[in-house]
């Protein structure tokens, strides 16, 4: 969304050679910059893993579904009148199968949260073997889906924290690729 193109532009502004890997979205393709488009977690999964080898910095700020339905009919469904039960199974994870396979590559993730945000964070911080993951708690009106504005905390992978004024995704975007820049692997 909002973020990830955010990202892209701050990025090729500074003379970095950008794929952006974008699910459905209105926003139009930023000047100068691949642009990638799919549909599901899985084709995400696919063209990520395609662009993987060759670049030195993953940005994830795609707010992939973590379900999808089992089946997916061919036809309209005809409405009943009793009350109707969705299967749902999980996508893949395709930040955590980056973690495992990420060699010398920083990982950037991002966390949206309503509840214990940094610790949460923290987790997946871990769990997804990332350098660094942007936190915000979107039931926070001025953050999260659809704003063009976030007030994040930054952790790191060494523990530190920190907590960023409200601002801008554009400025944001500077923000994080200055502490990316920083990051030693
Ligand atoms: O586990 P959670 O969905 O909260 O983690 C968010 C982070 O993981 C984001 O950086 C998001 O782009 C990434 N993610 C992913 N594949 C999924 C779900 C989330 O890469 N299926």
């Amino acid at each position: 969304g909002k973020m990830g193109y955010a990202m892209a532009k701050a990025a090729c502004r500074r003379g970095a050679k950008v794929v952006l890997i974008s699910g459905p979205t209105s926003l139009d393709s930023p000047r100068g910059v691949e642009v990638v488009r799919v549909r599901t977690a899985k084709e995400m999964e696919e063209a990520v893993l395609q662009y993987f080898a060759a670049a030195s910095i993953i940005i994830k700020a795609a707010a992939v579904s973590d379900y999808k339905p089992v089946e997916v009919l061919e036809q309209k469904m005809k409405k009943g009148d009793k009350n109707l039960m969705l299967e749902l199974c999980g996508t893949p994870d395709i930040l955590k199968r980056l973690g495992g396979i990420k060699g010398g590559r920083i990982l950037v993730g991002f966390a949206a949260e309503t509840e214990n945000v940094v610790e949460n964070a923290e987790t997946k911080l871990k769990e997804k073997n990332l350098d660094l993951i942007v936190t915000n708690d979107v039931s926070m009106p001025d953050s999260g889906f659809g704003t063009d504005t976030n007030r994040v905390t930054l952790i790191f992978r060494d523990g530190r924290r920190e907590p960023l004024p409200l601002m801008s995704k554009d400025e944001l975007a500077d923000v994080i690729l200055d502490k990316v820049i920083g990051i030693k692997r």
